[in-house]
């Protein structure tokens, strides 16, 4: 695939947040979309600030900062808060306001998800801060919530694209992270097979047959209804390229 040299200020879909400050006494937000998690335990978020804006000065100030998550219907209101400064503007009143424990990270009512944040690092760019906080209280409206966990697609998160400076929403869910990457298989080299039957897996290569079997799954009763099938052949098989070699394999459990 022929490939072209672009810009390098470039990056593909973020997440657009409005991160919460006091600023001189104010409640400030900025929108910002340079935002990653960090640390898995305790759970970080990190965020990159340009050293110019009023959000720099409260962060630093008071060592917390909100990250709310906006939907559509706040867009206008984001990106207001993307392009007017709390220097030149007050935007404390552009929302309602609501607090967790940290009286100096301001969350907004109307945001499907808000995390209040206590800084714990902080990095120094050449234009910008990256500002790590961890995550001291999560919180997602009812009406977004699926058995507990939030919902993306209710929530209707706002996404950024750069350099051409689009907002988008989330389109079709594709599949299950974590999940998707087991149905594959590495291609072989030429000297080497692979045959899958019930949970059992045969590799071949060169003389050499290596038989894989996931003990934690299960296929029901066998037929004699005395045992649980883990994984089968199916009878006796014959190895591909070694016809004269047979393989029958069971591998069953006690009904309990
Ligand atoms: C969609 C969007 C995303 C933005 N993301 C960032 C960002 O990640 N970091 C940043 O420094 N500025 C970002 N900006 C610019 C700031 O939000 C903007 O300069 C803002 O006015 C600063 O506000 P403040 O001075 O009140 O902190 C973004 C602007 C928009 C419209």
């Amino acid at each position: 695939m022929s490939k072209s040299r672009i810009g390098n200020n470039v990056f593909f879909s973020m997440p657009v947040t409005l991160v919460g400050t006091v600023v001189q006494k104010k409640v400030n937000f900025m929108a910002v979309a340079w935002v990653s998690r960090v640390n898995a335990q305790p759970p970080e978020i990190g965020i990159g600030i340009n050293k110019t804006h009023a959000t720099a000065e409260g962060i630093i100030a008071n060592k917390a900062f909100s990250v709310c998550f906006p939907n559509r219907e706040l867009m206008v209101r984001t990106d207001y808060c993307g392009i007017t400064s709390g220097k030149a503007a007050d935007k404390s009143k552009l929302f309602k306001v609501f607090y967790g424990d940290i009286k100096s990270a301001p969350m907004i009512e109307e945001c499907p998800l808000c995390l209040e944040c206590q800084l714990t690092e902080t990095v120094e760019g050449k234009s910008n801060y990256f500002f790590i906080g961890e995550i001291k209280g999560a919180f997602a409206d009812d009406t977004c919530l699926d058995e507990g966990a939030i919902d993306p697609l209710k929530a209707d998160y706002l996404l950024l694209t750069m350099p051409d400076n689009h907002y988008w929403s989330l389109g079709e869910k594709l599949g299950d992270a974590w999940k998707e990457g087991k149905k594959y298989h590495q291609p072989l080299d030429s000297n080497m097979r692979r045959y899958t039957m019930k949970n059992v897996e045969m590799t071949l290569e060169g003389n050499i047959l290596t038989m894989k079997v996931d003990l934690s799954k299960e296929f029901g009763p066998s037929s004699s209804g005395k045992t649980i099938i883990i994984a089968s052949t199916e009878g006796n098989v014959a190895v591909e390229g070694h016809e004269e070699a047979k393989v029958g394999l069971n591998v069953y459990r006690k009904k309990s």
